[in-house]
């Protein structure tokens, strides 16, 4: 069973910045993988840097649309995405220089503020930018009526 698993509403309404999400999950749940068998350090290695490497694409990603789209709450957002560069980037380096190795309160660190935010911030800039334009993914899966009216 995956550490991390997509779950709909997660869904932000931008088709791309899901697929990015969903890749995100995908990478902590690899990062899982190896610290779980035991892959060596080099492997454990590879799979942190392109977790942190597309975390970092990620936040350019999403800070870009709240640019384009003048979102009111962008700097106290991007605020969070360099607290969390800022943690990851620690671990990043002490792993590197062979002072910590990976752990389950990490995985569950990694995990557990991916789902917060994505749930929380993330949802706060979707409710402002579906209020305003018609959302880009197709419009099957509406978000559930509890979380948009909340907002
Ligand atoms: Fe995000
Ligand atoms: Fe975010």
């Amino acid at each position: 069973m995956p550490l991390l698993q997509w779950d709909d509403r997660f869904s932000v309404q931008v088709d791309s910045i899901d697929a990015e999400h969903k890749k995100l999950i995908a990478m902590i749940n690899a990062l899982h993988d190896a610290m779980r068998q035991q892959r060596s350090r080099a492997v454990q290695q590879r799979v942190i840097n392109g977790l942190v490497s597309y975390t970092r694409i990620h936040f350019v990603n999403e800070e870009r649309l709240f640019v384009a789209h003048g979102y009111p709450d962008a700097a106290a957002h991007k605020q969070e995405h360099a607290r969390f560069i800022f943690k990851v980037k620690a671990f990043q380096d002490d792993f590197e220089r062979g002072k910590l190795g990976l752990s389950i309160d990490l995985m569950n660190f990694l995990s557990d503020w991916l789902r917060d935010h994505i749930m929380e911030s993330d949802q706060r800039y979707s409710a402002y930018l579906t209020a305003q334009e018609p959302p880009t993914s197709s419009p099957t899966a509406p978000p559930p009526a509890g979380l948009a009216s909340a907002r």
